[in-house]
């Protein structure tokens, strides 16, 4: 059966550092309090959606040995498009001199997760061979820099995989899902600011995290003591390890880069993925489970086993 498998990945970071102690500059906060509510120590902050995006997705299509005329659709994931109009997706497939389709994809943190099913469907059954997916965002613009209940936590980046046809099919499981009647705990009007009821969304991605871990690996027919690493969405540590006790993965096998990324929402799964892919510690036969939430709220879990 025609399936899917990840044979490139890459990841960008702006340049600028902000630290616990720049914040705590700005606003009544502290690096304690920061690094003991939410495992983060320093974030990213700069560039564009476009610029971050290409820049990951150029070491993707490089890892890969893809020409760019060899990729026959690119989707981006991101909830901070550069313009209202053109998509995001258009200006990079300019960039990266790609001759194929390009859109962009909106569901905020599980977005790359939300892609990356996209994508293995227009492979599987649509006909295609090969898949730029990238998830990627600049939160930063859209933050309040002088809020604490969020910009401890809001930052910049992103990474992309190419995802190529293969017989034997590397996407196990996957389970989506959405609850738009909790748009308002986290959202952000246009022109406006990231605002956010914390305490309500860290309950409810505990909540989602695990249910659609716990769905996807189902469908893959696989039980948390199979997983080799969970990479989750990158928001809060406590998050993380939380949602990991309950589905039954020890925090040693759970990839954070939140430490010195920060939140950069579609960005945090695949700069997971392509850190852990290149500091050795993903294995080729190793099974990973991707598991995003995020506004909406939004949920998306994937299976799959590493075999680029
Ligand atoms: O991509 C998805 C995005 N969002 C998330 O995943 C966010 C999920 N939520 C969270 O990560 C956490 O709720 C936060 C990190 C935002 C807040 O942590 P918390 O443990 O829920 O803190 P809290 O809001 O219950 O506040 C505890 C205390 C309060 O003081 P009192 O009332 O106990 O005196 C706050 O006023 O900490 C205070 N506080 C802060 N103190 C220093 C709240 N924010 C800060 C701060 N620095 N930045």
């Amino acid at each position: 059966m025609r399936g899917a498998h990840i044979t490139g990945w890459g990841s960008a970071l702006p340049d600028k550092i902000v630290t616990n102690d720049d914040l705590a500059l700005a606003m009544d906060t502290s690096d304690a309090w920061i690094r003991d509510r939410t495992g983060i120590q320093e974030r990213r902050v700069g560039g564009t959606t476009a610029g971050l995006a290409t820049e990951a997705a150029r070491e993707a299509l490089e890892r890969a040995g893809c020409a760019p005329e060899s990729i026959d659709l690119l989707i981006l994931a991101t909830t901070t498009p550069d313009q209202h109009v053109p998509a995001t997706s258009a200006v990079v497939q300019h960039k990266l001199g790609l001759r194929c389709g390009a859109f962009d994809l909106n569901a905020a943190c599980s977005g790359f997760a939300y892609a990356l099913v996209t994508a293995h469907a227009l492979i599987q059954g649509g006909g295609l061979d090969r898949i730029l997916v990238i998830g990627c965002d600049t939160l930063s613009r859209i933050t309040d820099w002088t809020d604490r209940g969020t910009a401890i936590l809001f930052a910049d980046g992103g990474g992309a995989v190419v995802l190529e046809a293969t017989e034997h099919d590397a996407i196990l499981g996957w389970d989506l899902g959405a609850d738009g009647a909790a748009a308002k705990i986290l959202e952000c009007d246009i022109g406006g600011y990231l605002t956010m009821d914390g305490k309500e969304v860290f309950r409810r991605a505990v909540r989602a995290v695990v249910s659609s871990a716990e769905n996807a690996m189902k469908v893959a027919g696989v039980t948390a003591s199979d997983i080799d690493w969970f990479i989750p969405h990158q928001a809060n540590i406590r998050i993380m390890h939380s949602a990991a006790d309950k589905v039954g993965i020890p925090h040693d096998r759970v990839v954070n880069v939140l430490s010195y990324t920060g939140n950069n929402s579609a960005g945090t799964i695949p700069l997971g993925l392509a850190t852990a892919a290149n500091d050795g510690r993903i294995k080729p036969g190793d099974l990973l489970l991707l598991s995003g939430f995020g506004a909406g709220m939004t949920w998306a879990s994937v299976v799959l086993r590493w075999q680029p």
